[in-house]
């Protein structure tokens, strides 16, 4: 395990909430590399309005935020429908997109929602920053770490801060679910452990653009300096798809793990140290 040393920042604690992520539809304007999703991408099914309220509902005293993706969220022709309905029980809203049509996001409602845009690369890669459409309002860049995208991570940095208005660049990394079918699992394409933390606390030294807040993956290898994750003991997310269909873990969708219910601090789990889902979040001092 690996303690970053922060130097320029400050490690900000991160409250982990219960979390209910929404695939709002199977639909999708891009085929990436080693999506977990990628098995569902052919079923162009999206979710009603009807059934989104009635899934909110009945879930709006257990969760404080959902997370919309897919297939691509931005391909949802309700989505300021579903925002608003989030709005109206509290709950507050995460969309992942991929960005290509980032032009949706001008036209939806007034109603507070936080945006991240995934990459793997700036130029490199089947996912790149520089084909995004730069837009004027807040979001959060996610850079996803590959073997062949590495030298990107500045070069999004970057771009991030000169063509958006990046509020925190996210720093993860991806394994390839489409070969593995399993999340836990490394590829020939995966960052080692080890070398991702050198990665990182190499970005943390030399960074000195913009950006004024870092979130890290803390993938099994980075220890926060703010909170024991062998203390927690209960997974937050949920995961529902078009189909109806649940699974507590979303490291589970690739493997199609489903549940009758999702079992919010009641279902035990022991992952926590090595969970790509925890991270840290850095601000600029
Ligand atoms: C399945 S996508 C759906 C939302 C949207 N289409 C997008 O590209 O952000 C959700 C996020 O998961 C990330 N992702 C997909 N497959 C992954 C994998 N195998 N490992 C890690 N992250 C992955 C993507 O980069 C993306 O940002």
């Amino acid at each position: 395990m690996f303690t970053l040393n922060t130097q320029n920042w400050t490690e900000k604690p991160v409250t982990p909430v219960n979390t209910l992520q929404v695939f709002i539809t199977n639909r999708c304007n891009m085929r990436c590399k080693g999506c977990f999703y990628a098995h569902k991408l052919d079923n162009h099914s999206d979710i009603s309005l009807d059934n989104y309220k009635s899934i909110v509902s009945n879930n709006s005293s257990l969760i404080k935020k959902i997370i919309l993706l897919g297939g691509e969220p931005l391909l949802h022709k309700n989505l300021g429908n579903i925002l608003i309905e989030n709005n109206k029980h509290n709950i507050s809203t995460t969309v992942y997109t991929n960005g290509r049509n980032i032009d949706v996001l001008k036209d939806l409602p007034d109603v507070p929602f936080d945006v991240r845009i995934g990459v793997f690369g700036n130029t490199l890669t089947e996912k790149p920053l520089s084909k995004i459409k730069s837009i004027d309002r807040p979001v959060k860049i996610v850079f996803m770490l590959r073997k062949d995208n590495i030298e990107e991570l500045n070069m999004v940095a970057l771009e991030a801060e000169s063509r958006f208005n990046c509020r925190a660049l996210y720093i993860s990394s991806i394994r390839d679910i489409t070969v593995t079918k399993d999340y836990w699992k490394d590829t020939n394409e995966t960052v080692t452990n080890e070398d991702y933390a050198k990665i990182v606390q190499k970005f943390i030294n030399e960074y000195n653009g913009g950006i004024k807040q870092i979130d890290i993956s803390t993938r099994g290898v980075l220890v926060s300096n703010t909170r024991d994750v062998t203390e927690l003991k209960h997974c937050r997310f949920g995961n529902i798809f078009p189909d109806n269909k649940k699974i507590i873990c979303p490291l589970d969708i690739s493997l199609n793990k489903t549940s009758d219910e999702f079992g919010y601090n009641k279902r035990t789990c022991n992952k926590h140290t090595h969970c790509v889902l925890q991270k840290i979040s850095l601000i600029r001092n």
